[in-house]
């Protein structure tokens, strides 16, 4: 019989990892709450969606669901129904009046309290919205280490936050201020991680790389990879996403030199232009970003890079998207993400005339994409007759085949492996693909 107190919940998850590890830091809260996580929106009797409003098309992603959740209440009355993430810190109280079937409204900064929130509405009855920030304090972020499904690899919120306010970005605006939360936390909780059997640790944070440690001000990015590093048992180490105006010296020379440490760099460039970078507020020039590249393939030469690309910013002109498909080709990225220009209300850039057509946007976009695909493919193509390091992560999902990544991050499917997951070992490529490797096993009977 179903009882008048809520037990079960599902959680849709929208946006980037940092938003992956706040479901996960949800789920956790609630599970210790007594509450039990399903896997079927139908069943459950709390939705949680967990919210992006990066661009205009992440947010109308999240309208679109909570159009079809609107169904699920009517058939339900007792859902309860939450909305959190960034669209829930931009609209606080304005998205209970745009959905009447929405019951309360949270913040990034209060899914540690998520257990009360639900107690608060089934007590009270009243809708509400909680948008407060948290201030300097890292309190709401500490949480016990939460490995993924496969047990193998867990993610690290190391700060949160972002002081660049490039022009067109939203984040600073919803995520606050830079915060770092203490080295000593950070070491404890990659202990307990590595204890509960995880070999790969990815450190996150809007702008990972400007990290600082409260309890010391001289102790920044480049001294927490080292003291990760020293964990004995942490197989592999990332992090995610950097700022190349805070990528030092200090930071580049980790390459290389921590074995932990993958050779893969995510350093979003945003464009091959100095004028749109500058009207971006990126802080850098197109020369002094590929100092950084160089000095990178320097230290590590076959270090795979990564980076997010806009087309059609405000007064992007046919040349400056020309210097940008010529520094995609100079610099050959290992993949790239790439998006259209989408104006963010209280942005700077919003201000902007939309100088670019929809059309040329498009068609800006597809070519980039092309560009990029061919480099991708050729570069997973010369890693043919090569042997990798893979960790191995389990079987495909039609069981033929082995699944697991390089330290590049590309993902590797393979034969002729008699172990178990968890495994670090030898592949020999054979074949390269847009999307993967396949491989064989060097294990050694
Ligand atoms: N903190 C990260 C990225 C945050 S958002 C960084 O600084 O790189 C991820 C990517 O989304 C950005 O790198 C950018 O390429 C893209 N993006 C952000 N705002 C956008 C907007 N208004 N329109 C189009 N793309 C955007
Ligand atoms: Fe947004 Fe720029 Fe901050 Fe990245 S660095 S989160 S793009 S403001
Ligand atoms: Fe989206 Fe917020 Fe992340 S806007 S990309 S979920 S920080």
């Amino acid at each position: 019989m179903k009882t008048l107190k809520p037990h079960s919940f599902y959680i849709e998850t929208f946006g980037c990892q940092m938003n992956e590890q706040d479901s996960l830091r949800t789920a956790v809260h609630l599970s210790q709450a007594g509450y039990r996580e399903i896997s079927s929106a139908r069943e459950a009797d709390i939705l949680i969606i967990n919210t992006c409003s990066i661009r205009r098309k992440a947010e109308e992603k999240v309208y679109s669901l909570l159009g079809r959740y609107r169904t699920l209440k009517r058939k339900n009355p007792n859902l309860i129904i939450a909305v959190g993430g960034c669209v829930a810190q931009q609209e606080g109280g304005a998205l209970l009046d745009r959905m009447p079937h929405v019951d309360f409204v949270f913040g990034p900064h209060h899914v540690y309290e998520i257990d009360h929130l639900i107690s608060r509405f089934v007590v009270l009855k009243e809708r509400f919205a909680v948008t407060a920030q948290a201030g300097d304090s890292t309190e709401d972020l500490e949480c016990p280490g939460i490995p993924d499904q496969s047990g193998l690899k867990a993610y690290m919120t190391i700060m949160e936050g972002c002081n660049n306010f490039c022009s067109f970005c939203i984040v600073p605006y919803l995520r606050g201020r830079e915060r770092s939360r203490s080295s000593h936390a950070l070491c404890e909780e990659a202990h307990a991680l590595i204890k509960k059997g995880v070999k790969e640790i990815t450190l996150l944070g809007q702008n990972v790389n400007a990290y600082r440690n409260p309890d010391n001000k001289d102790f920044g990015f480049a001294d927490l990879l080292k003291d990760l590093c020293k964990i004995s048992g942490l197989q592999r180490l990332r992090f995610t996403t950097s700022h190349p105006k805070n990528l030092s010296t200090d930071l580049i020379d980790c390459f290389g030199e921590l074995k932990p440490l993958c050779e893969h760099i995510h350093l979003p460039l945003q464009s091959g232009s100095d004028k749109i970078l500058s009207a971006m507020n990126r802080k850098y020039t197109v020369a002094q970003y590929l100092e950084k590249i160089t000095a990178l393939r320097r230290r590590s030469p076959e270090i795979s890079i990564t980076s997010d690309m806009i087309v059609g910013f405000p007064g992007e002109s046919t040349d400056d998207f020309l210097e940008t498909m010529e520094i995609i080709k100079q610099v050959e990225f290992d993949n790239l993400f790439s998006f259209k220009f989408s104006a963010r209300a209280g942005t700077k850039a919003a201000n902007l005339e939309d100088t670019v057509s929809e059309e040329e946007k498009k068609d800006r976009l597809q070519a980039l994409q092309t560009l990029q695909k061919r480099i991708t493919l050729g570069k997973n193509k010369q890693l043919k007759g090569r042997r990798v390091q893979v960790l191995v992560e389990g079987k495909n999902r039609d069981d033929s085949q082995w699944t697991g990544r390089t330290r590049s991050n590309r993902i590797v499917n393979f034969t002729g492996f008699k172990g178990s997951p968890g495994q670090l070992i030898d592949v020999y490529i054979q074949k390269g693909c847009y999307n993967s490797l396949v491989g064989i096993s060097e294990q050694k009977e």
